[in-house]
């Protein structure tokens, strides 16, 4: 074999193996380049004849125009490789389902919230609230709880340091603001129209385990007018029961207890005649007619109007909805949980 074609083979053989562009250009620059084998070719045609010099001139062109055109074809398809493999690296599934923003719930317990407070509106009660930072007078002297009375001992409360007021340990407290504002309302008439409120809201209390957070929610209810009595409170508390757990096979047992802020009070208590909980009592809500002492706390005549109240666990009957065997699930923000609700 003539010498360039061996030369230009040997091209060929060195551009292939280059493996990227820096290799090529290596390879490049051992036979195109300036101290290069073509140009040690093209050195060495001084020493022949001029028609020698000519044709072999014209032999190491062509020798390295086809080494040119290897080089070329060699960074093309390393150029092409490379953006293969980019494009393998930087793949797209375009099928994939969109990444957009995940759609928000209400949490549990809300939603329990607004169906309770649609079945109470459905009956004529207005929602009512008052604060969570609550003056001892309104959460237990005007629920005649005196201080020093044993009965504050029900329940563990957060004081505030140095300052006459608790975080409330339930909603009861709004029982008499919502009395008060509604006997300032109609003062000086013949007739007060009937006062029927529920005040859900936040209530807090020194105790936590699986069944108690020192944060949880309460509703309570109440009606003050001249001839409500227990039946209506039987009333109304069974109704909303039923209507609340959609059966109408719900047992409801009302069990003498005692509150000081009502008198005579009862627990109230649910069956259930089927489901998980077939067979068991469950407390639901403590309640009773309220107490003259309460209503003369709220500017009412107990001579004139009567009234009964109930106070119930809301969280309590979101985990009976939905069948959720710890309160704290509630609390702890988990959107693993949380998503389910959606
Ligand atoms: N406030 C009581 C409690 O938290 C419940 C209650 C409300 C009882 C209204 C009677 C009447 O335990």
């Amino acid at each position: 074999m003539d010498k360039l074609d061996q030369l230009v083979n040997e091209a060929r053989t060195a551009f292939a193996a280059a493996a990227d562009g820096a290799a090529l250009e290596q390879a490049k620059a051992r036979f195109l380049g300036k101290s290069g084998l073509v140009t040690e070719q093209l050195k060495a045609l001084g020493g022949l004849a001029p028609e020698e010099k000519r044709e072999r001139g014209a032999a190491i062109n062509r020798a390295k125009t086809a080494i040119e055109a290897a080089l070329e074809a060699r960074r093309d398809s390393l150029r092409a490789a490379a953006l293969d493999a980019q494009l393998a690296a930087e793949r797209l599934d375009v099928t994939l389902p969109g990444r957009g923003p995940a759609p928000g719930g209400l949490h549990p317990v809300s939603r329990t919230l607004e169906r309770i407070e649609r079945l109470f509106h459905s009956i004529g009660f207005v929602i009512a609230d008052g604060p969570e930072i609550e003056t001892d007078w309104y959460n237990f002297t005007a629920l005649n709880l005196p201080p020093n009375h044993p009965a504050r001992s029900m329940q563990d409360t957060f004081f505030l340091d140095g300052r006459d007021e608790v975080l409330r340990t339930h909603t009861s407290p709004v029982q008499i603001r919502a009395m008060l504002a509604h006997a300032e309302r109609h003062r000086g008439r013949d007739i007060m129209p009937d006062l029927r409120i529920i005040a859900p809201g936040r209530v807090y209390r020194v105790d936590s385990d699986a069944t108690h957070s020192p944060m949880f929610h309460q509703i309570e209810v109440l009606w003050v007018g001249e001839r409500v009595s227990f039946a209506d409170l039987k009333g109304v508390a069974v109704d909303f029961l039923r209507q609340f757990f959609e059966t109408e096979a719900l047992q409801v047992r009302f069990r003498p207890s005692f509150f000081p802020f009502t008198e005579p009070s009862a627990e109230i208590d649910v069956g259930f005649m089927g489901g998980a909980l077939e067979g068991r009592w469950l407390e639901i809500a403590g309640c009773g007619m309220v107490h003259p002492n309460v209503l003369r706390c709220g500017g009412i005549d107990p001579e004139r109007h009567t009234g009964f109240a109930f106070g119930f666990g809301l969280d309590r009957l979101a985990m009976l909805r939905y069948g959720v065997g710890d309160l704290r699930l509630f609390f702890e923000g988990d959107l693993r949980f949380l998503s389910q609700f959606r």
